[in-house]
């Protein structure tokens, strides 16, 4: 019972972002992009400063007299002086504003909520308090206001070696220190499917601060045994009947919820990512649903709940895997609601579902699915929102037609219907009607011939300019002869980012056109190939796009999942991306966060004058930090963010962002 697991067994969790899936290029070479990036810890070793000139071989001339325009050019339209980027523990934000933790993991949301401790924490506990790994940050207005809504935040996954005392050992390991973990006991794996799912929390600005309303009647935290619904095509389907529930229309929670959205109507969306870790055990010989699961890496086993939950385990209920990978929809307004799995929007490792009402009144859902070579999506609805009667949208997601994207080298893009009965969606090919197509939307969109992308993350359409900005994190597996118009750099290591037009700017058409606004990394350096405008500083680049935002103006905010370092040489944060006029391509840093986070949210406030940003994962890692080098863990953790408290674990939080004295944000 003491058996002890390898680190690299149990911090799997923490890597689960990488995607490692399947339908991967398998070797281990080490890439051009890898190179690149494994340069800038060493430039940053050496000099101890981002300055260029540690690689000056690599540096084209052309850049650095663009370097030095920069520097005169007026640059961004966005107003605030630019952060500094760089790497310790803490977070920081552009001079001129206040960033305040709102919500930590382990924060008391009812009225009869136990205060945090972690020495003590339970199951019970956590599902009364804010769950871990905040990613998707919403807002829902109560009565229109600005200042007090309901906050809706994703916890997408829990870090056990963070989050539990005692479970790290440290050896030696090939001469380094290494951790291992021990086995989880019953009630801590409890806890974290308690610190999975949602949370829903009323908050108030109250003289310039927000507060949390303890006791908001509508405050609510979905947890991992959450009942829901299955709803849609797939609703009573056999492929998602199992013992607990022959029905194939009710299941127990929500897993890897990633970002989301906000539906016209107000509701909450949550989507369901990197399902493939939940899943252990081996399915019968045989089994139909082997290739189904291979193309989703099901199981990768990284989480222990197969062993104590036979839902989790593919030898007692071989289903259960179909009734994940789904955007979940909750009705905020009743803390009772069961919330659904609307099937109709497609399965596969869902990013986000930000959405926007179309020309029509029909209402369009955006959709990546993370992984290295898999596609952009669109779910354009059936009916139409009805603005005046909010009941009326209650079940608008059951019926609708879902879309891939093929994006042309001419800069037109199409999106194909995913359809039963049209073109390869065939019974020759396997489906026997829609609910399959559906169940393996994948496998559809592979016979559609979609364009596969460089990890499609958030996707954001823009209400104020007609675009829509698809965030494409990197991918270090696409090989030369793999490059395309879409996906133009080989061994990808820093991203990208593609602005779609749709025809007509009618954001529910099947055509439209496409160009890269940005292809990330440091622009100062040549090999990279990055095209950051000349009036981006040094601060100003990023790699690895994930979440965004536009304010209610129609501008950009990207946050970054992957930096560090070793990659990048700064930690994630949030940049201003200018998209218009001569600006357009002009990035500049406004937040940056502690070691071994990532930043999740962003959200503006309807009135602008407030940016929430979810602090993922601090202090998870560590070792290739100059000022720490050693595994990062409960007791020895490489931040102690937000409390730096020598008796507090590090916790990931949600942080308001406002300007000093008031107003919105850079402007
Ligand atoms: Fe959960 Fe793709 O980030
Ligand atoms: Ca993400
Ligand atoms: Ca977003
Ligand atoms: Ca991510």
């Amino acid at each position: 019972m003491t058996e002890q697991r390898s680190s690299d067994a149990r911090f799997r969790t923490s890597l689960l972002e990488e995607n490692e899936g399947p339908a991967i290029n398998p070797t281990d070479n080490r890439t051009m992009g890898e190179i690149i990036a494994a340069r800038f810890s060493r430039r940053g070793f050496l000099k101890g400063s981002l300055a260029v000139s540690a690689i000056a071989a690599t540096v084209s001339p052309l850049a650095m007299i663009a370097a030095d325009d920069a520097r005169a050019a007026e640059g961004s339209a966005f107003k605030f002086d630019e952060l500094e980027a760089g790497i310790d523990d803490k977070h920081h934000v552009a001079p001129g504003y206040d960033a305040d933790v709102l919500l930590r993991w382990g924060d008391p949301l009812f009225a009869d909520s136990p205060e945090f401790d972690p020495t003590k924490q339970s199951a019970e506990a956590q599902a009364k308090q804010f769950g871990y790994n905040n990613d998707y940050v919403g807002y829902i207005p109560i009565q229109g206001s600005a200042e007090h809504g309901l906050l809706v935040v994703n916890h997408e996954y829990t870090n056990p070696h963070l989050m539990f005392p005692g479970i790290v050992k440290i050896v030696e390991k090939d001469g380094k220190k290494a951790a291992e973990v021990a086995p989880l006991s019953k009630e801590q794996v409890d806890v974290e499917m308690a610190a999975h799912g949602g949370t829903i929390v009323e908050i108030r600005k109250v003289s310039g601060k927000w507060q949390v309303v303890r006791d908001g009647k509508l405050n609510r935290r979905i947890t991992s045994n959450t009942e829901m619904a299955l709803s849609g095509p797939v609703a009573g389907h056999d492929r998602v009947k199992t013992n607990a529930d022959p029905s194939g229309t009710k299941v127990l929670g929500t897993v890897n919820n990633c970002a989301g959205g906000v539906t016209p109507w107000g509701t909450y969306v949550m989507a369901e990512e990197n399902i493939h870790g939940y899943f252990s055990g081996e399915l019968p010989e045989g089994h139909q649903e082997s290739a189904n699961y291979k193309r989703l890496g099901i199981p990768e086993g990284a989480y222990e709940w197969g062993a104590h939950y036979d839902r989790f385990n593919l030898a007692k209920e071989p289903n259960e895997p179909n009734r994940f990978g789904w955007i979940v929809e909750v009705d905020v307004d009743d803390p009772n609601s069961t919330p659904k799995k609307r099937t109709a929007m497609g399965r596969f490792k869902h990013e986000g579902a930000e959405s926007i009402v179309a020309k029509d009144g029909r209402v369009v859902f955006y959709l990546g699915d993370d992984e290295r070579f898999d596609y952009v999506y669109k779910f354009v609805t059936k009916g139409t929102f009805n603005a005046s009667d909010r009941l009326a949208n209650k079940d608008l997601l059951d019926d609708g037609t879902l879309h891939v994207a093929k994006f042309a080298e001419d800069g037109t893009v199409e999106w194909l219907p995913i359809v039963f009965g049209q073109g390869p969606l065939t019974a020759e090919n396997g489906f026997a009607g829609q609910a399959d197509v559906l169940i393996e939307t994948r496998r559809a969109a592979d016979l559609l011939g979609a364009t596969k992308m460089d990890r499609p993350e958030d996707i954001q359409p823009n209400a104020v300019n007609g675009k829509v900005y698809v965030m494409l994190t990197n991918n270090s597996k696409r090989k030369g002869d793999q490059v395309d118009a879409a996906n133009p750099r080989a061994a990808n290591a820093f991203g990208h980012i593609i602005e779609i037009s749709e025809s007509d700017g009618d954001f529910a058409a099947t055509k439209g056109k496409w160009e890269v606004l940005l292809k990330c990394g440091d622009h100062s350096v040549a090999d990279v190939g990055a095209t950051f405008s000349t009036a981006t500083t040094a601060n100003g680049w990023f790699g690895m796009p994930d979440n965004c935002a536009v304010d209610s103006a129609g501008r950009l905010w990207v946050a970054t999942d992957g930096q560090g370092p070793e990659a990048t040489g700064r930690t994630d944060g949030l940049w201003a991306v200018d998209t218009e006029g001569a600006a357009r391509a002009t990035s500049k840093l406004f937040f940056r966060v502690p070691i071994g986070a990532e930043m999740c949210g962003p959200l503006f406030s309807p009135d602008d004058q407030t940016a929430f940003v979810a602090v993922q994962h601090p202090g998870d890692g560590g070792e290739d930090w100059e000022a720490f080098g050693r595994p990062s863990y409960y007791e020895d953790p490489s931040t102690r963010w937000p409390d730096f408290k020598p008796d507090m674990p590090v916790r990931p939080a949600v942080v308001a962002i406002t300007k000093q004295g008031g107003g919105k944000i850079a402007v």
